[in-house]
C-alpha cells in the first residue's frame, strides 16, 4: 500500500502575498521529484480550494478540505458542502480533527453524518479522532477511541469503509511537539484494525488505512511512521513549509 502523506495548512497563508510564495516554494521543490508510493495531499483553507485545484493538483497532488458540512446545500450559513469540494475538484476532506471537536463542538454524531455523505458523493473522508492528555492519564484511551470509531462509522457498510483514511491524532501531540513512543501509536493501530474487523470482517479491515498526525517532522519520521508501521501522516505545522513537508512525503515514498 503506498503511504499517506496529508498537509493541513489549518487557518493560515493569509494574504495572497503569502499564497503566491507558497506555490513558487511548492512548485520549485517538487521540480524533479517524483512519488511513486506517496499519495500527497494538501487541504488548505476553504477560500483557496479553487487556487489549489487551479495550480497544485496534478498527478502527484490532491486536494481537500479542513471541514466539511453534512448537507448537499441550503440555509446554513458558512458551510460548505461535499458537492462543492467535488465541483471545485477536491477530492478529500478532513473530518472530526481535534480543533473542531474542541473548539466547535464537533460530536461522533455530526462526524458521522459528515462522513455517510461524503461517501455518497464518492469522496474520500480522512477520519480523525484520539484521546485528550486527561483521557490517556484516566486509562480511558482504548474506549474514547473505540466510541469515537463505532459512533463515527454508524450505519456505515463495507464499501463506504473504502472512502474512509483513518488517523489517529493524540489531542495531547497536536501542535505541542510533545509525541507518543512508537509502541504507544502501534497499540492504537492494533486497537483500530481490531475494531475494524469485528465489524467488517478481516478482507475489509486489512484495506484500511491508519495514518499518525500530531507534530510530525520529518527527523521524527521513524519513531511516529515507520516503526510502528503506520500508512503515512497527516501533517499541520510542517506542511506550512514545503521543503519540510517535501521531505517528509520523499521520506516515505519507499
Ligand atoms: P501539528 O498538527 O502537526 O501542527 O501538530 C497536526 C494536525 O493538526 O493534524
Amino acid at each position: 500500500m503506498s503511504k499517506y502523506v496529508i498537509g493541513n495548512l489549518k487557518m493560515n497563508l493569509s494574504s495572497l502575498a503569502e499564497l503566491e510564495r507558497y506555490f513558487k516554494t511548492l512548485k520549485n521543490e517538487l521540480k524533479g521529484k517524483n512519488f511513486k508510493n506517496a499519495e500527497i495531499i494538501i487541504c488548505p483553507p476553504a477560500v483557496y480550494l479553487q487556487n489549489f485545484t487551479q495550480k497544485v493538483k496534478n498527478k502527484k497532488i490532491k486536494i481537500g478540505l479542513q471541514n466539511i458540512f453534512w448537507e448537499r446545500n441550503g440555509s446554513f450559513t458558512g458551510e460548505i458542502s461535499p458537492i462543492m469540494l467535488k465541483n471545485l475538484g477536491g477530492e478529500y476532506a478532513i473530518i472530526g480533527h481535534s480543533e473542531r471537536r474542541g473548539y466547535f463542538g464537533e460530536t461522533n454524531e455530526m462526524v458521522n453524518l459528515k462522513i455517510k455523505l461524503m461517501i455518497k458523493e464518492r469522496l474520500m473522508s480522512i477520519f480523525c479522532f484520539g484521546e485528550t492528555m486527561e483521557e490517556r492519564g484516566a486509562g480511558l484511551t482504548s474506549g474514547i477511541i473505540s466510541s469515537q470509531i463505532q459512533e463515527g462509522l454508524k450505519d456505515i457498510t463495507p464499501s463506504g469503509l473504502e472512502k474512509i483514511i483513518f488517523a489517529y491524532e493524540p489531542v495531547w501531540a497536536v501542535g505541542t511537539d510533545v509525541i507518543p513512543t512508537s509502541n504507544g501509536i502501534m497499540e492504537v493501530k492494533i486497537l483500530v484494525r481490531k475494531i475494524l474487523t469485528e465489524k467488517y470482517g478481516m478482507k475489509y479491515a486489512q484495506k484500511v488505512a491508519i495514518l499518525y498526525g500530531g507534530s510530525v517532522k520529518a527527523k521524527t519520521l521513524n519513531q511516529v511512521c515507520l516503526d510502528p508501521g503506520m500508512d503515512g501522516v497527516l501533517v499541520g505545522r510542517e506542511s506550512l513549509n514545503p521543503v519540510e513537508f517535501l521531505k517528509i512525503a520523499k521520506s516515505l515514498d519507499v
